[in-house]
């Protein structure tokens, strides 16, 4: 999810473009799918029932919580599908190590679930009070928190405006730096507090939350969010068979363009086709019902040689 991230979404219930992902993706009995963020397997019960008999869906999750959430939804679908922790940046080791060598789709949908975000002791959400957490991966070592607390002043502003463009990113971080030389900053709460002061009181009314693009960034660098695609982006290829298609659904334009770079090189080599020249959008419909859906982009490519 990206800058326009609202707590209180349920996940079960919304998994964006599902209609323009399974009705592209090239979705067929005996289809081998890999879902690389299966998260509460929304996209994956739609992308099974298109698939079985005789298909198959790999489906992959960083955080090792929600993979029974996942295996509790899609249990009825018996040996159709196989789920396992892992983080997509491994694709090829994890499609070897299940046997599989060539997927006919593979779809991600990037960011973080309504399921993590709404959780109160994860810290994704600037609306709840949590521990400054924001592991996608809760056996990483590396937290927000060690961000937050330790990281010097230059860097911190380097990722707030690589990661989120904050036009403010100086003075949020010189303002968490004056902060933390009192106590270390714990939660999110009291980051939201040193964030609100930092923004010119006139800046604060726009409609997004002023923390919103700190949380952004801090998330994207805690995850190694832009690393784990780039390395996904090179790899992902050789293992897509031949008329085989992957979608992929982003939430801010750091992740679209190097989606968007990467298909545009494998047109360019002559090997793949895209399916929309521009990304697909959301319907304000779907956006009315489903306000997290609001800044998705999906790009769709087909493997044609
Ligand atoms: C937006 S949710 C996916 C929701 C899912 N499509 C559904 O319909 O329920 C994104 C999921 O991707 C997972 N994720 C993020 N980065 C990942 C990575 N590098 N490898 C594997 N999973 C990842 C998150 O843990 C989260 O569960």
């Amino acid at each position: 999810m990206g800058e326009t991230d609202i707590a209180g979404e349920d996940f079960y219930h919304h998994p964006v473009l599902l209609k323009e992902v399974t009705e592209n993706l090239g979705l067929s009995p005996g289809k081998i799918i890999v879902d690389c963020t299966v998260g509460g397997g929304g996209h994956a019960e739609v992308i099974l029932e298109r698939i079985l008999p005789d298909g198959f869906l790999l489906g992959i999750d960083l955080d090792k919580s929600i993979i029974p959430l996942a295996g509790e939804r899609l249990n009825k679908y018996g040996e159709g599908f196989k789920l396992v922790q892992g983080n997509f940046r491994d694709i090829k080791a994890i499609m070897s190590d299940m046997g599989i060598k060539m997927a006919d789709g593979f779809l991600l949908d990037l960011g973080v679930s309504s399921y993590q975000l709404n959780d109160p002791t994860r810290g994704f959400s600037f609306r709840l009070n949590s521990p400054l957490d924001m592991r996608m991966d809760k056996e990483q070592k590396l937290k927000a928190f060690d961000l937050v607390n330790h990281m010097d002043e230059e860097t911190l502003t380097r990722i707030l405006e690589n990661n989120a463009q904050e036009r403010f990113a100086k003075r949020i971080a010189s303002a968490i730096v004056m902060a933390r030389r009192k106590k270390n900053i714990e939660t999110t709460t009291e980051l939201v507090e040193i964030i609100l002061k930092a923004i010119p009181r006139k800046f604060h009314h726009s409609h997004i939350h002023p923390a919103t693009r700190t949380f952004q960034a801090l998330r994207i660098a805690v995850n190694s969010e832009l690393d784990n695609l780039t390395h996904f982006l090179d790899d992902f290829f050789a293992l897509l068979s031949l008329g085989g298609r992957i979608a992929v659904i982003s939430f801010h334009s750091l992740e679209d363009r190097l989606v968007k770079n990467k298909f545009h090189q494998l047109v360019k080599e002559g090997k793949f086709r895209l399916l929309n020249q521009k990304p697909i959008r959301p319907t304000p419909e779907e956006i009315a019902e489903n306000p997290r859906s609001r800044s998705a982009k999906l790009r769709i490519g087909e493997r044609i040689k």
